[in-house]
């Protein structure tokens, strides 16, 4: 009979510090991670050098953390996974000197592990899905369409071309100055008017499987321009006091990505009739409106829709130990020159 292995999965990417603990028989047993967002809020985004710092105070607690909370020692530990692309490399280099130093001291085995195929098999944590499926990974930093043939193995239908669907509400909600990160504010402002599509974004007219999201940007600024709404030369928004447009705009753009997404999702099922499923994964993941969106479409479809929960969506280490459980398996393990990558 084969010994159960335990992985312990770091992630340090951007501005989370997520340590978790994966069991190859009992699943995931603990997931601790820390936020930077606080420390980003007033910039409007992730400012890399603050956030490598702070990966660095806070990495040693948070991995006690998750050894605590699942009950075993390092040396019950029998693989460290981490993430070493893509990201911030300063991020990225945190967590794999980290991993490093640790599987050097206490003889254990590394792997590392792509944070977007962390993201794509995210949903396997809590679901048992059927292969082949379908998976639209939507964060702040990527926007892919994957065929998921089998757990390690996916090919990418789509990407984006320039910007992430996060990063446009990032973005968006910038001009407004409204608070990072943007899609809750979004997200909760839109709810406020019903989710109507009050602006008419233009959607994607290309019927390939990529994504763009920077001309989705231009278009809702330029409509901001001509609604006397934003000020181009001095970069200002005029609007802050009218609370109802600011809610009227963060509907309309949430209507549009959901329905790109929708649109991008109805282009694959024609052409990979046979999936079994359908799963929606990443930070933009978290939104109500477009995961209820993509529900009723995929029920139409006669076709099963799974999303993580929120805490599997956003960055975490959970994803990362459960891909590092299945690289375990096949033993891709790697040595000490293990690099941050792109
Ligand atoms: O996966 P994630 O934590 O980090 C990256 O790998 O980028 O995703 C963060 C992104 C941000 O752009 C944020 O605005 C978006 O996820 N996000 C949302 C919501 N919650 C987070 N977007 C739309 N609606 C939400 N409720
Ligand atoms: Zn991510």
């Amino acid at each position: 009979m084969k010994s159960p292995i335990l992985t312990l999965g770091i992630e340090t990417s951007c501005d989370e510090t997520a340590a978790a603990v994966y069991h190859s028989e009992h699943g995931l047993l603990s997931s601790s991670l820390y936020s930077q967002i606080e420390l980003h809020k007033n910039f409007g985004g992730v400012v890399p050098e603050l956030a490598s710092r702070s990966q660095l105070e806070k990495i040693n607690g948070v991995v006690l953390e998750a050894l605590e909370r699942a009950h075993v020692s390092l040396d019950d530990v029998t693989t460290i996974a981490v993430t070493n692309r893509p990201g911030l490399p300063g991020s990225l280099l945190v967590g794999i000197c980290f991993a490093k130093a640790l599987a050097w001291a206490k003889n254990k085995k590394i792997i590392g592990i792509n944070h977007l195929e962390g993201h794509a098999f995210s949903t396997g944590i809590e679901h048992n899905i059927q292969f082949p499926y379908l998976c639209l990974t939507a964060s702040g930093g990527h926007t892919s369409l994957y065929l998921i043939q089998d757990f390690g193995q996916y090919t990418v239908l789509g990407q984006t071309q320039d910007d992430a669907a996060g990063e446009a509400f990032d973005k968006i909600a910038k001009l407004m100055h409204l608070p990072y990160p943007g899609g809750p504010v979004i997200e909760k402002m839109a709810r406020e008017v019903n989710f109507q599509d009050f602006y008419h974004y233009p959607r994607s007219k290309h019927k390939t499987l990529d994504f763009s999201f920077s001309g989705l940007k231009t278009a809702v600024l330029y409509d901001l321009v001509q609604r006397n709404a934003y000020d181009l030369k001095n970069k200002r928004f005029l609007k802050t006091d009218d609370i109802q447009f600011q809610k009227e705009v963060a509907s309309s753009l949430l209507v549009c990505i959901a329905d790109i997404f929708e649109q991008k999702l109805e282009l694959a099922l024609n052409a990979y009739p046979y999936v079994k499923a359908i799963t929606f994964v990443g930070g933009v993941a978290c939104n109500n409106y477009i995961t209820d969106r993509l529900r009723t479409f995929s029920t139409k479809h006669n076709v099963p829709f799974f999303h993580p929960s929120r805490i599997h969506c956003t960055d975490n280490a959970a994803m990362i130990a459960f891909v590092g459980n299945y690289k375990v398996q096949k033993e891709l393990f790697v040595d000490f020159t293990l690099d941050i990558g792109t």
